[in-house]
């Protein structure tokens, strides 16, 4: 029923959301499994107490940090959303006919899920499954999608991918296989070791058989890359910066945004782009009650997105039991889609 706040037998509240034109749309369930871990604040006071300061990327994306990323994707200088994109549309039937139709449809970081339309109006899924840790975004994009594909079934579901995850038992659908969506090189996010773990919950939790289509961005030269995440406009510092914002604004901190400046690096060694938020000098600012000090020059680690070859991208994926089926790439050779099989 639309709008109503459902109990299951486990105690977690579920709320059932009808999308707006409940008559023509479909219904989406929404669940919002964000439970446990370490809060915001706890991971905050510990990355900035390290030696060398951090901050997880997963909390770039608040309302004002998605919508910041979105602008991301638009920019001139960030090839990888629109290129993929283009994979996708160039091979939309062939990616079809090799997951088949009927099957539950998982994303991970699902965002604005634009990919998806294309996967879901080729492919047909039974279930789709969108997860994010993003709620405003998740239940929009979930209505639009509702909207858009009134035949579909959605079950949203707001979530840390990252942590081990159990999904709900979905029921209602006839599912013959799961497909695992992983756009967005978000896969890249991560250090290859967290890659492989990250892999290898995904195909426990997704089971032998499974299918997982994942974008991976492709090494290339330094001056493209590096533009990519320090693009002329500053929404990529904008972005970044926003995290200091989020938390003046959530723990009461008191970061002044104009001493902090955004660099992005690419560390050919490491086949990856590092992203910092530098002190323009030396300074303090409080978290909570906290302080913490900056010296002049000093960073705050705040991601990463790793770059592979076709093969460097397939041996890792193998190492989480998934053998490589097929792979698409843009003819400037910028980015991969992959198909895999869990084994
Ligand atoms: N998965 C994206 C990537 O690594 C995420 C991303 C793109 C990003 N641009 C960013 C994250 C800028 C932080 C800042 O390309």
């Amino acid at each position: 029923m639309p709008g109503t706040r459902l109990r299951q037998a486990t105690g977690k509240t579920i709320a059932a959301v009808g999308a707006p034109h409940a008559a023509r749309a479909g219904i989406v369930r929404f669940y919002d499994c964000l439970t446990g871990g370490a809060s915001f604040l706890d991971d905050c006071v510990r990355g900035l107490s390290l030696p060398r300061k951090s901050l997880a990327p997963k909390y770039f994306y608040d309302e004002i940090g998605s919508q910041l990323f979105e602008e991301i994707c638009d920019l001139p200088e960030y090839y990888p959303t629109r290129t993929e994109m283009a994979i996708m549309e160039a091979n939309a039937a062939e990616i079809a006919r090799l997951i088949g139709p009927d099957v539950e449809l998982i994303e991970l970081g699902s965002g604005a899920s634009v990919k998806t339309r294309l996967v879901i109006g080729h492919a047909r899924p039974a279930l789709y499954v969108p997860i994010d840790i993003a709620e405003g975004q998740l239940r929009s994009a979930s209505d639009a999608l509702a909207a858009h594909f009134p035949w579909l079934n959605i079950c949203a579901v707001r979530a840390d991918f990252a942590r081990p995850l159990r999904l709900p038992s979905f029921i209602g659908a006839p599912v013959k296989l799961k497909v695992v969506y992983f756009p967005g090189s978000t896969i890249g996010n991560f250090t290859p070791a967290e890659s492989i773990a990250l892999l290898r919950g995904v195909r426990d939790m997704a089971g032998t058989g499974a299918r997982l289509l994942i974008g991976v961005d492709l090494k290339k030269d330094k001056r493209t890359l590096e533009a990519a995440y320090d693009d002329a406009q500053g929404v990529t510092a904008r972005f970044n910066l926003n995290l200091l914002a989020r938390i003046n604004r959530e723990l009461r901190g008191d970061f002044q945004l104009s001493r902090f400046r955004h660099k992005a690096f690419y560390d050919e060694d490491l086949g990856r782009i590092e992203m910092h938020l530098e002190s323009r000098c030396a300074q303090f600012a409080h978290v909570a009650g906290r302080r913490f000090d900056f010296a002049p020059g000093e960073t705050i680690h705040t991601e990463i997105s790793c770059k592979y070859t076709v093969e460097e991208f397939q041996a890792l994926a193998r190492r989480a039991r998934f053998e490589p089926q097929r792979v698409w790439t843009d003819p400037d050779g910028l980015f991969s889609v992959h198909l895999l099989i869990a084994i």
